[in-house]
């Protein structure tokens, strides 16, 4: 199974001054609070505890990036978004993580690609089609992942994933990932380092600096 030769926590930020400057190029796990992005950020690097994940969803209230060496070499930074969603999360709080996120999706060049991540037995929902139609607009390419593949019958992640693909209109299937039994990670790090290897990154368009 592909994994990191290693992978160490870079840096964290609130606001867009503390973003680091942007030395390679990255990947951004995007999705609800509690949808398993963080861990299948360390199923996917292979270290345990990496990222931080918890029982209580809204644990991720930072940007947090990751600076990775591919098993097949090269490196990436995987960044860690915090989750949109969760109804408990203090309403104020709810509000920063938007343009926090947005100013993210919108100025940063290094960013190759988004893997959004959709809970498998709750499905594609508004918020993550604004997201699709949000990075389309950006030209930015994404990766649908349906974590938590474990919780559903065998028999039913063909359809789930088929039913998932209609419902956000995708042109590509979602993956089938799950962390805790190490599943779909392969496809995940194909997806991850094509964008990589991609020439040029995102296309040219109107820059906002931040
Ligand atoms: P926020 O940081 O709050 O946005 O959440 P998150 O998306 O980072 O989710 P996190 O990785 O913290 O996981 C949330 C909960 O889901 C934890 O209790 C995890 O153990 C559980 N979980 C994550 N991935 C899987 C999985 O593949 N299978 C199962 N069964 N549970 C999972
Ligand atoms: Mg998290």
């Amino acid at each position: 199974m592909m994994k990191a030769r290693r992978a160490d926590f870079l840096t964290s930020a609130s606001e867009p001054a503390g973003f680091p400057r942007p030395e390679l190029p990255e990947i951004a796990f995007a999705g609800r609070s509690n949808v398993g992005k963080s861990s299948l950020i360390n199923a996917v690097v292979g270290v345990p505890g990496l990222a931080r994940t918890s029982r209580t969803p809204g644990r991720t209230r930072l940007i947090n990036w990751f600076r990775v060496e591919a098993a097949v070499g090269g490196s990436l930074a995987l960044v860690d978004l915090p989750g949109y969603g969760y109804a408990a999360v203090p309403h104020q709080l709810r509000r920063a993580f938007r343009p926090l996120v947005e100013s993210y999706l919108v100025g940063r060049d290094a960013l190759r690609a988004v893997v959004l991540l959709v809970d498998a037995r709750r499905g594609g929902e508004d918020e993550e089609r604004e997201l699709l139609a949000y990075l389309a607009e950006k030209g930015i390419p994404v990766q649908v992942v349906l974590t938590k593949s474990d919780k559903l019958a065998k028999a039913a992640r063909r359809p789930t994933a088929a039913a998932v693909k209609r419902q956000l209109g995708l042109a590509r299937d979602p993956l089938l990932c799950s962390a805790s039994r190490a599943e779909g990670l392969d496809e995940l790090w194909r997806f991850m380092l094509a964008r990589i290897a991609a020439p040029g990154g995102r296309p040219p368009g109107p820059r906002v600096s931040v």
